[in-house]
């Protein structure tokens, strides 16, 4: 194309929210051409001062009114089922999804990936794989703006949020933090760099061979003493861990919760707002102590000797 209007399609998502845009285009189109073609027309024909026959004409009432209520309805109905549709595939994370971490933070993107890779403001991910990202920011509110993907969540601090794509081209695509989030917002400015499974693999073998973020997070989960209360300790009774991701928790509210990212952030840094049914809390918090990035490794252990594992690529023991 010499004259690019959208950013190139990098992913699947992308193609279908830009039929769904060019369909409110092109309907919305319709719907003023049916009203302003008439009203320039009116316009000349009735114009002050110029013989037009003017007599009342009858219509019937009912049957006109009934068209235009019906046949809008039917139309907008079905764009607001075209565009639910979009949304829901947005929002929905196919299970066999990998995982990798993002933290927002001024000014930059920290990514980790499951086998311990990290980078900042650069993004590998092989072409062809569904691509869960989980989301946290470690200050202030940032905007993950992925254009060719077509994707642009916000990273509210406190809280997890959840994206997938699919990338279905090799190349490199821009990454913008959209935003304003302090004064070097503007360069906050990152590459998502989509390989051949092929190139990947060899990107994933040449980088460093540390600690798997499983890893990490087993031995966070050591020296914050967690595993003192939460592993069998006989003298505080503290809720088992492993084996918890996943699960649902029975809660002293009478709720029930997934053990799922959320709940475990929740529980680390606010262990008074929801207690494991049976259980007291005598947990300190952890808000201050642990930050977003060692948070997400405690959270990849967890995962990683889950209930159900679909998510980790990487054998822990
Ligand atoms: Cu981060 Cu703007």
């Amino acid at each position: 194309m010499t004259f690019p209007l959208f950013p190139t399609e990098a992913s699947d998502a992308a193609a279908q929210t830009d039929y769904l845009y060019w369909g409110l285009i092109a309907i919305s189109s319709v719907v003023m051409l049916i009203v302003f073609v008439p009203i320039i027309y009116f316009i000349f024909k009735y114009r002050r001062g110029k013989r037009a026959d003017r007599t009342p004409v009858n219509l019937p009432e009912l049957p006109i009114e009934l068209t235009w209520t019906i046949i809008p309805t039917f139309i907008f109905v079905g764009l607001f089922l075209w565009g639910a549709k979009v949304f829901w595939n947005n929002q929905r994370v196919p299970p066999d999804a990998m995982q990798i971490n993002v933290v927002g933070k001024q000014w930059m993107w920290k990514i980790q990936h499951p086998e311990g890779h990290r980078e900042i403001n650069e993004l590998h991910v092989p072409v062809g794989r569904n691509i869960r990202i989980t989301l946290a920011s470690q200050d202030v509110i940032h905007s993950f703006f992925l254009p060719e993907f077509r994707i642009k969540q916000d990273v509210v601090p406190g809280r997890y949020t959840t994206i997938w794509f699919n990338a279905r081209r090799v190349g490199t695509y821009r990454l913008f933090c959209s935003e304003y989030c302090g004064t070097h917002h503007s360069a906050m400015i990152g590459r998502v760099i989509v390989m051949p499974p092929a190139a990947y693999a060899n990107w994933l073998a040449q980088g460093q061979h540390g600690n798997t973020l499983a890893q990490s997070g087993e031995r966070l989960y050591r020296e914050l003493g967690c595993s003192g209360c939460h592993d069998g300790s006989t003298v505080v009774r503290a809720p088992p861990l492993l084996g918890l991701f996943g699960k649902p928790v029975p809660l002293n509210s009478g709720e029930v919760v997934i053990a799922d990212e959320a709940y475990l952030r929740d529980s680390i840094l606010l262990p008074a707002r929801q207690i494991a049914g049976g259980y007291t809390n005598d947990m300190p918090s952890f808000e201050g102590r642990i930050n977003e990035e060692q948070l997400l490794e405690i959270i990849a252990y967890l995962r990683s000797r889950g209930a159900t594992n679909p998510e980790e690529r990487t054998a822990n023991p």
